[in-house]
């Protein structure tokens, strides 16, 4: 059926989005992740329907690396299958981000942060979503021994060929991502954001002050995994559901099922109940509450999952 987004999904304007360190962006704060769930391994319409939702409800911004999905890059088609049947009207109104970093295609040229790798990178993305641009493109990991100013300036050359409108860095360690705030501004395409894990239960990106690095120099701040890939909420209480990542066992373990888990779960969920909101909820507003984070970039696999997720900030 022909997709007309709804017309009230700016209604909350004022209370969803958050201004992504000190640029020109809004970002809102709950973004959506398509890392699983959106693969050529997942039902197209099923797939349709979380991103319609998250549309409708005022999610703008939706986040890709090369290798998601099941083959890697089916998520990005199927994100480009959307643009041509749903979206494509709507363009200006989304924010889309991918990555490069990890293995994509055999050989030397397929990962890391060489020229060659990123900009063939960016260039299949672009094909496979049938984008002429991205919002934002990321170094998805640091490359000890490529020089990062090749990694940097070909950042820099993505924007002035405009491919990405913005450049972003994910899962690098503080010295580089300071080298690379310093370098990125000389040059006149600032960071714009930086994306690493943040939950209630991973909080390296405090202990190691990336976050209050972010902070302090206007980058903003998105964190992935949120609910710890569905370990912070109620998916687990009472077992492995046949149809939970966990399942999987690839990039969710069930040895992390413990009982010290299932403890803290409980305690969550008991003053959940005192502020009135689910498991994932109250890890929700816990990443949002940290000082410098703009957004929250949460996986689902339904629309009942996001509209939960989404409650935290309505
Ligand atoms: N930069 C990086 O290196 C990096 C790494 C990882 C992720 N990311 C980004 O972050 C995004 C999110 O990562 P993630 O999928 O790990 O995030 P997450 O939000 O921590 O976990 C999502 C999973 O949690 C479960 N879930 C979500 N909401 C739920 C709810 N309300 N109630 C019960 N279960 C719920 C679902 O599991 P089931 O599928 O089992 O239902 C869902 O697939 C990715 O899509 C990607 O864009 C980036």
């Amino acid at each position: 059926m022909l997709y007309h987004a709804s017309p009230e999904r700016y209604s909350l304007m004022d209370r969803i989005y958050c201004r992504c360190g000190r640029s020109g962006v809004l970002l809102p704060k709950v973004s959506l992740g398509f890392w699983h769930n959106f693969g050529g391994d997942a039902p197209l319409e099923r797939s349709r329907a979380i991103t319609r939702f998250a549309f409708d409800h005022g999610i703008t911004h939706f986040d890709f690396a090369n290798n998601y999905g099941v083959p890697a890059g089916s998520a990005e088609e199927t994100m480009g299958v959307l643009m041509d049947q749903d979206f494509r009207p709507y363009r200006d109104e989304l924010f889309i981000s991918t990555k490069a970093g990890y293995g994509m295609w055999d050989g030397p040229y397929g990962e890391w942060g060489s020229r060659k790798y990123l900009i063939s990178s960016l260039d299949q993305s672009l094909r496979r979503m049938h984008l002429d641009y991205v919002d934002l493109f990321y170094s998805h990991r640091f490359d000890p021994n490529t020089p990062i100013e090749e990694t940097l300036q070909t950042l820099v050359d993505v924007v002035r060929m405009g491919k990405a409108l913005y450049v972003g860095i994910s899962n690098w360690p503080l010295e580089p991502l300071q080298a690379a705030a310093k370098y990125l501004r000389e040059r006149d395409v600032p960071l714009l954001i930086y994306q690493g894990r943040l939950n209630m239960l991973n909080r390296e990106p405090i202990e190691e002050e990336i976050l209050d690095f972010c902070h302090r120099e206007g980058i903003g701040f998105i964190a992935y995994s949120p609910l710890a890939q569905g370990l912070l909420t109620d998916r687990y209480l009472q077992g492995i559901p046949a149809d939970s990542r966990m399942a999987q066992e690839h990039f969710l373990k069930s040895d992390r099922r413990t009982p010290e888990l299932l403890e803290y779960l409980h305690r969550l969920e008991a003053q959940g109940r005192a502020n009135g909101r689910t498991i994932a909820q109250e890890a929700l507003s816990w990443v949002l509450e940290q000082k410098g984070v703009t957004s929250v970039l949460v996986g689902a696999s339904s629309v009942e999952q996001l509209k939960n997720n989404l409650q935290t900030i309505q």
